[in-house]
């Protein structure tokens, strides 16, 4: 291969569409009508004009079949979200026998309520609604789904460096979105991992959100594995992104039969311990910014309302 071209290949990967892509994996999917109705509940997205829209719910079938084909037994997610991608993996290892467990991973407790927009099962209505994902998944998930789902609280520094469960075969990087924590989570996937691994990352992109984990592809990734980049937002049939153009962005998937050696490749091991104590620095510092923060605005709340309750 020419150097231009083996330059080219480093810097995209090879551009897939989602459906085209599931297909491609073989594996019987449920009614995709499902998969809509479960993300109305759990990945609905509001815009700054109050409309809502269906935020990238085609990650669901993803992980669904890409759970179903490699039948891990466990599996790594960094950043829980709302739930929407943990419930479609453990759906998945119900669907097909698989005995696997979903670590998921999140500095947001189950219980916590917050500004959670939602079409509830049954309903037409979208609205705004505070609520936890323990409110939302004792009403949307199965008793069979959370057999496979461990909820870790914290933030992913602080876990994985007393992670104590079994060797990794998949994960999905999906929690802080800066080259820093996509690197973190990546590092820490592959240190766990003792055979082959398959890792999916969101939001990849040559936008503002999307460096981070683009970075990582750039040069972590593509000069190792042959990463594959898959177009999912909004782009099942129907979706309103289905013809739209764009091979810069969506989610990567890599799989690797080999990943303590392409981690050793990487880095060498004094300046992978550099970069772990540099991350769990700034996570320390991110983490006291954000209770500081927190601690500020109630200070500010309790202050309003005793202003108003004296006028
Ligand atoms: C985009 S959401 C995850 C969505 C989820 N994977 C899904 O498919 O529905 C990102 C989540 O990562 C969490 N997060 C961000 N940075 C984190 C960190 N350093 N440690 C733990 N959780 C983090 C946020 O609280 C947020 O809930």
């Amino acid at each position: 291969m020419s150097s231009v071209v083996s330059n080219i290949k480093h810097k995209h990967p090879e551009v897939r569409q989602v459906r085209e892509f599931v297909q491609s994996l073989n594996v019987e999917l449920p009614p995709i009508e499902e998969f809509w109705t479960l993300g109305d509940a759990t990945a609905l997205r509001v815009r700054h004009d109050g409309t809502f829209f269906r935020s990238n719910y085609e990650r669901g079938i993803l992980l669904y079949a890409l759970v179903a084909k490699h039948r891990p037994n466990t599996v790594l997610e960094f950043g829980t979200g709302r739930g929407y991608g943990s419930l479609c993996m453990a759906w998945a290892m119900s669907d097909f026998g698989i005995k696997g467990i979903i670590h998921t991973i999140d500095m947001v407790s189950p219980s916590k309520r917050f500004k959670w927009p939602i079409i509830w099962p049954g309903s037409d209505e979208a609205n705004v609604r505070y609520l936890s994902r323990h409110d939302v998944w004792q009403e949307v998930a199965k008793s069979s789904w959370m057999e496979h789902i461990d909820n870790i609280v914290g933030f992913s520094g602080a876990v994985m460096q007393s992670y104590s469960g079994n060797p990794v075969d998949f994960a999905f990087i999906d929690a802080g979105h800066g080259y820093r924590s996509v690197r973190h989570d990546f590092i820490m996937s592959l240190y766990h991992a003792t055979g082959s691994i398959g890792i999916l990352f969101d939001d990849y992109s040559t936008e503002d959100w999307g460096l981070g984990t683009q970075k990582l592809v750039k040069e972590d990734i593509s000069p190792y594995c042959s990463p594959i980049l898959i177009q999912t937002d909004r782009r099942w049939s129907g979706g309103e992104k289905e013809h739209l153009p764009d091979d810069y962005s969506g989610m990567v998937w890599v799989k690797s039969d080999s990943p303590k050696q392409w981690l050793a490749k990487t880095n060498n091991a004094f300046s992978l311990l550099l970069i772990l104590y540099r991350y769990r620095v700034w996570e320390t510092y991110y983490r006291l910014r954000l209770n500081w923060g927190a601690k500020l605005r109630a200070v500010f709340v309790n202050n309003k309302m005793d202003t108003e309750k004296k006028s």
